[in-house]
């Protein structure tokens, strides 16, 4: 396959940042989008000119560091969806295909270089309150604690979530209530995390708001775009957790 690539090229958080176009040549629809990327910047290093930056880690769609948006849709979801940027494969694109390619945009996430954000502001909301600090001393008998299948079920739907930041870069208002939601789900589905459940609805959300994400407009672009198709039935559930405490 030949492609036009066109893509965001931005030397540090300072800089203006524009468009640049790259060809690329002898792709194989085989390839992965990052494999795709990493041809191009072979060649660009082979000529002497400063590769594309772009995230990346596990390639399989459990580190959520490939924050890509591909034709206006973060991770390409419009031509595969469930699925992070490193597991979309090029047979999805067309011979001759223009690609354009550029970072996360959003207050909260600043660009450092090209493709490259800053996703910090997601590791202090954790830090707020995404956890449990209860003592549950040594591991108990696993019948010690039963856990219904239903609440077990819907704990491991919240947890999927891969912390990428796909949510926030499709929402008009760059919202993170898909992200905390599912993060505060999660706990509170399970007797570990009901204990500090309140406080950590009250802090994560109050530590979003701090961060500058904005607020939920309820048009499910989020879970379009999540690689993990979060439902956003978890923003109901943060709404409740958030509005107990705050009554
Ligand atoms: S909710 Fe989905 S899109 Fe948002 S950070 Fe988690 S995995 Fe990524
Ligand atoms: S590189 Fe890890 S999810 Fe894409």
């Amino acid at each position: 396959m030949n492609l036009t690539l066109r893509v965001w090229r931005q030397k540090n958080s300072q800089d203006a940042g524009k468009i640049a176009e790259y060809p690329a040549h002898d792709i194989s629809p085989d390839m992965s989008f990052l494999e795709m990327l990493d041809v191009v910047n072979e060649e660009l290093t082979r000529k002497g000119e400063d590769p594309i930056e772009f995230d990346s880690d596990c390639r399989e769609g459990i580190c959520g560091t490939c924050s890509l948006v591909i034709n206006g849709v973060p991770h390409g979801a419009q031509y595969e969806s469930g699925t992070a940027a490193c597991q979309l494969h090029m047979r999805k694109f067309k011979d001759g295909e223009v690609i354009t390619i550029e970072p996360w945009r959003a207050k909260a996430f600043p660009i450092i270089k090209d493709l490259v954000c800053d996703r910090s502001s997601f590791d202090r909301i954790i830090q707020a309150g995404g956890f449990v600090s209860v003592s549950t001393g040594g591991a108990p008998d696993a019948n010690a604690l039963p856990v219904g299948k239903p609440r077990a079920e819907r704990a491991m739907d919240a947890a999927a979530c891969i912390g990428c930041g796909a949510c926030v870069a499709a929402c008009k208002n760059a919202s993170a209530m898909l992200f905390v939601s599912a993060k505060i789900s999660h706990l509170a589905s399970l007797p570990q995390g009901r204990v500090e459940a309140r406080e950590r609805a009250l802090s994560m959300v109050a530590q979003m708001d701090k961060e500058g994400f904005g607020n939920c407009s309820n048009q499910s672009e989020c879970e379009a775009v999540c690689p993990k198709e979060i439902s956003v039935d978890f923003i109901a559930q943060l709404n409740r957790e958030y509005l107990k405490t705050a009554l």
